[in-house]
């Protein structure tokens, strides 16, 4: 039996199911972020967590660039870092999220909280109900979480890191110990998601940005086979889920298993390649390199027609960049992004 989907089909929906469309829809990972002058506004009355756990100021900032670029979806404004906070973790940022104390051993994973989430990060989905309210039906809501492997990691290390030594020394020194987090992580994340889609989202994406790191096989059995248990406990609520990872391109027929119906490229692939790789089996999003985006509107519009051409024929596909908008970059230069899709993304599909 197939489940029904609570909300009604939108254009990007459509296409992550692989379904016909007028036009291929568009979004940005980091749609809402710095390099927006509504954004930088909103920064210098509230810090990044208070826009965070603020509804309304976390709906206007989704909303504001929503307003900025009229994509097909829009995102919550939220951080992957905020279940390790609901976790006992104290998060702030300096710019890039600060975990304290990281979780180093057992000890410290069995001291962690167990997150009751409709309690925790009851403000996440109040905004997430405050957009919904204001959107308009023919666009998508997307929430997230960032997959277990890649919070684990920021747990870990306690901030961004280069090297993710102390994720690896876990991972491939002391195993029992890196898997009792995941457990732990993959339970929190599933309830933050599934509360995301209670509260009116109508897709999910789960971003694997440190996944890529790891080594061939513990790809499989401490990155994979977490994200693999978040997507299966998604599937009963009839919402798409988007799976995005860096640096897997070696990997993709592995990533396509892992039972998401949109597949996220970064730049290191073409479409051209991972649709041959996968045989259509899967829908696609991506994969413009953000840094694109420092040229001029003609270059971003040549590049955006040329990965265009190479998804057509496919109706799962949903054009975004390779990673999220990089702070700087020109406003211009993102409205093109979304103008070009509009002009060269024509589809023979409904309406
Ligand atoms: O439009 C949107 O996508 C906004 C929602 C959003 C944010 N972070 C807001 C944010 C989303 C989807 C994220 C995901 C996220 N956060 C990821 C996965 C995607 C990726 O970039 O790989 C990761 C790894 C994080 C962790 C994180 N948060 C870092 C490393 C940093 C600092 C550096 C950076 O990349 O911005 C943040 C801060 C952050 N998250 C900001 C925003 C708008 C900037 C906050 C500020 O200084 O005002």
């Amino acid at each position: 039996m197939t489940q029904r989907p609570k909300y009604p089909q939108t254009r990007f929906t459509r296409a992550c199911r692989g379904e016909p469309v007028d036009q291929v829809p568009v979004w940005m990972m980091r749609q809402a972020g710095r390099y927006m002058p509504e954004y930088q506004r909103l920064r210098e009355q509230a810090g990044f967590l208070d826009i965070c756990r603020k509804p309304e100021l976390a709906a206007k900032a989704t909303l504001d660039a929503v307003q900025v670029l009229d994509p097909d979806a829009a995102i919550v404004f939220s951080d992957i870092t905020i279940p390790a906070d609901a976790m006992g973790q104290t998060l702030t940022f300096e710019p890039g999220p600060v975990l304290a104390p990281a979780v180093r051993s057992m000890y410290d994973v069995v001291s962690l909280k167990r997150v009751d989430a409709e309690r925790d990060m009851a403000y996440v989905y109040e905004a997430c109900r405050a957009v919904r309210a204001q959107l308009d039906a023919s666009k998508s809501l997307i929430g997230f979480v960032g997959a277990p492997l890649t919070v684990a990691g920021y747990m870990i290390e306690g901030r961004p890191s280069k090297a993710w030594r102390e994720l690896k020394r876990l991972v491939y020194g002391e195993p029992k110990v890196a898997h009792a987090l995941l457990e732990r992580v993959t339970e929190t994340l599933t309830a933050h998601a599934i509360a995301q889609v209670e509260a009116g989202c109508d897709a999910v994406q789960l971003f694997d940005s440190t996944a890529g790191e790891l080594a061939a096989a513990e790809l499989q059995t401490f990155a994979f086979r977490y994200a693999r248990e978040v997507i299966g406990a998604l599937r009963h609520l009839g919402v798409p889920v988007i799976y995005f990872a860096r640096n897997v391109g070696a990997h993709l027929e592995g990533v396509a298993d892992l039972g998401a119906d949109v597949v996220g490229l970064d730049w290191t692939v073409t479409v051209e390649e991972a649709r041959r790789r996968l045989d259509d089996r899967v829908a696609l999003q991506g994969n413009l390199d953000p840094a694109v985006l420092f040229t001029t509107p003609e270059e971003v519009d040549r590049r955006v027609h040329e990965i265009l051409k190479e998804s057509e024929g496919l109706d799962g596909f949903i054009f975004n960049l390779g990673h999220g908008v990089l702070p700087e970059t020109p406003v211009p230069n993102a409205r093109q992004v979304i103008t070009s899709v509009r002009t060269h993304g024509r589809r023979q599909g409904p309406r």
